[in-house]
């Protein structure tokens, strides 16, 4: 083994800025603390001023909360700019913020089909399309995609619109990563199933829970910080030979 050091393009932005959508769920929390422990100042999206201000205050002043709502386009323009202009460039991009519904087709309406593909899909899309410019001019960038194991599966207990939304999330992962992929920019997307969150501790009796974990090989459910821990991964300067790929969190359940 020689001393030099790794030939692979590492990160020239010095300031270490990223963007984390759904800041204020369960998994953006996790995401955001470990970005924020590996040095970045991390803008976190999300809905409700107040319970961002709350979670950013506990992290400190790495941490901008940024109110917006992602599903609209002209206010994603709008707070990008704003983000630009008192923040700087972003170099790392997590697309997380996301909802559920279970409905399966014939139980969809319209409304909902397109609730669930605007915030789901169409945010990450404006957000992409705002942001990948400045990475590819600069030559370094990480985008994260979080989709779920329905991407893969048709959806086990999700319902239609969740299923297609995170369908749509994983051909826009790899059209991205094939555009961006020349400039140091990699595009990835994490798949993951059943973390413990509310949904799960709250809404399943211990019987339901119990029955779940039959089914899944590694018998828990999935940590936040374990996704947490991939996203940290992704955006590392070591991984940039890896783009286009969509990693399953899902303990064993889906094996492709
Ligand atoms: N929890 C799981 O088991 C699981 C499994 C697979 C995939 N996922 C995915 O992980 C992501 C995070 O899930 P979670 O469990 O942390 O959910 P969560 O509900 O705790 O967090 C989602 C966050 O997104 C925010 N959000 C919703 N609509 C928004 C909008 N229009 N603009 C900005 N923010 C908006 C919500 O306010 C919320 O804080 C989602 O994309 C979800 O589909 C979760």
């Amino acid at each position: 083994m020689s001393g030099d050091p790794v030939q692979v393009p590492m990160q020239i932005d010095e300031q270490k800025l990223a963007l984390v959508t759904g800041a204020a769920g369960v998994l953006g929390i996790a995401v955001t603390r470990a970005l924020a422990a590996d040095g970045y100042r991390v803008i976190m999206v999300d809905l409700d001023q107040d319970r961002l201000g709350t979670l950013a205050a506990d992290i400190g002043p790495s941490a901008i909360p940024w109110a917006l709502d992602i599903s609209r386009p002209a206010g994603v323009i709008e707070a990008s700019e704003r983000i630009r202009q008192r923040c700087g460039d972003i170099s790392v991009l997590v697309n997380n913020a996301g909802i559920l519904s279970n409905n399966k087709l014939c139980e969809t309406g319209d409304e909902e089909w397109r609730r669930l593909l605007s915030v789901n899909l169409d945010g990450a899309f404006y957000l992409c399309r705002e942001w990948l410019g400045g990475m590819k001019e600069r030559g370094w960038g990480r985008i994260v995609n979080i989709g779920s194991l329905a991407m893969k599966t048709g959806g086990l207990t999700a319902g239609t619109s969740y299923t297609v939304s995170k369908g749509g999330m994983a051909a826009l992962t790899l059209s991205v990563a094939r555009e961006a992929a020349p400039f140091g920019v990699t595009v990835n997307a994490i798949a993951p199933a059943y973390i413990r969150t509310p949904m799960i501790t709250e809404f399943l009796s211990p019987e339901q829970q119990e029955q779940l974990l039959e089914q899944i090989p590694v018998k828990r459910f999935c940590e936040p910080e374990e996704v947490a821990h991939a996203v940290g991964f992704l955006v590392s300067p070591l991984s940039g030979f890896i783009t286009g790929e969509i990693i399953d969190i899902n303990g064993g359940l889906h094996m492709d």
